[in-house]
């Protein structure tokens, strides 16, 4: 039997885009064939920062249609949403106790996230150890994710060597996975910066429900660099380097072979051809995902996988609290 372990997870806050689109879900529906695999909608982590409670119900279940979108299959894989299975606020907060403060402290997410910040949550500071839980509950060997989520996989691998120092073999430490090409998708405004859900410029991001006609005009007026040749070369080239990873991200080619394609063409014809790929890409893309919120079966493929998970993690948590030294009820 395979025993690859696979386990990522998404927050339902904002608009999904194509950055988590090609840095994650999109391996994630690649991998599925092998293994377990196992996808979770993090919408404790969500509650980090502040929410409105019906727009994060909404995202949710619209988070869960876009993983199916992208090709995750419930035959094969198991989605689900986090706050269904209690492990793993359970685990999270045993692992709370492994953790050192000056740890958390470094985390450069936390830093990003509560800079400037009025209001910052003891969830947000502790996000990690939650994190850690939803890897460490399923035995996970690979975690598929985007560039930004390496330090955290890092913490995850620490914490489970310390438990396992301490209490014998517990935990399996994951393997970080991030794609070669695609790990960090920058926004179209700034390609010094990520693309990201929180970013205030929303010209820089290319949601994955928004119009395909508006996202043209976004790419069309993506910045591009000094120079007239579209090349691949982050140092020099940011801007034009991100659009041609887009472009063979969702063209299914090479970035190489991308670059050939282009030799010769100008900025404007470089990135009339990039928004023609987008804008096929997110026509196809939010057909699948309105049948699948518009049908019934979403409910049930959630609930089947809080279900199978449950039975898996909960193994786990016990092996845990038999460890620590809690006794049984
Ligand atoms: P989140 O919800 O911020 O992002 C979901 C996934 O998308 C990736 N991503 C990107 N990839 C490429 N380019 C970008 N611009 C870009 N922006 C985001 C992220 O790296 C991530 O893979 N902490 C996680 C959620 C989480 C998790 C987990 C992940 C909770 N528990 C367990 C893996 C395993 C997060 O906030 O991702």
């Amino acid at each position: 039997m395979d025993k690859r372990v696979v386990f990522s997870g998404i927050q339902p806050s904002g608009d999904l885009h194509i950055g988590n689109y090609i840095g994650a879900v999109r391996q994630w529906a690649k991998g599925q064939d092998a293994g377990l695999n196992i996808f979770c909608v993090v919408d404790m982590h969500a509650i980090t920062i502040p929410q409105d409670p019906k727009t994060l119900a909404q995202k949710t279940k619209e988070i869960s249609a876009i993983i199916l979108a992208a090709g995750v299959d419930p035959e094969k894989s198991l989605l689900f949403v986090q706050s269904h299975n209690p492990d793993h606020a359970n685990l999270g907060w045993v692992l709370n106790c492994y953790l050192s403060m000056g740890q958390m402290g470094r985390m450069i997410q936390y830093k990003e996230k509560s800079e400037g910040k009025g209001f910052v949550s003891v969830g947000l500071f502790d996000y990690p150890a939650l994190m850690a839980a939803d890897i460490l509950l399923y035995d996970t060997t690979e975690v598929p994710v985007g560039e930004d989520q390496k330090q955290h996989v890092e913490l995850t691998r620490d914490v489970a060597e310390r438990f396992n120092a301490k209490y014998g073999e517990t935990f399996v430490l994951p393997e970080l996975k991030i794609p070669k090409v695609g790990g960090r998708v920058m926004g179209l405004t700034d390609p010094s910066k990520k693309m990201s859900k929180s970013d205030s410029n929303s010209n820089g991001v290319v949601g994955l429900l928004e119009d395909p006609g508006s996202v043209r005009k976004k790419i069309m007026a993506a910045v591009t660099d000094s120079g007239s040749e579209v090349k691949y070369d982050w140092d020099k080239k940011p801007g034009i380097s991100n659009l041609l990873e887009i472009y063979s991200q969702l063209a299914g080619v090479s970035v190489s072979e991308s670059e050939t394609r282009f030799a010769g063409l100008n900025y404007g014809q470089f990135k009339t051809a990039v928004a023609d790929e987008v804008e096929r890409f997110l026509t196809n893309f939010q057909k699948k995902y309105y049948e699948i919120a518009d049908s019934e079966k979403l409910d049930e493929i959630l609930r089947n996988g809080a279900e199978r998970s449950y039975e898996m993690s909960h193994k786990k948590l016990l092996e845990v609290y038999d460890r620590v030294g809690f006794v049984k009820p």
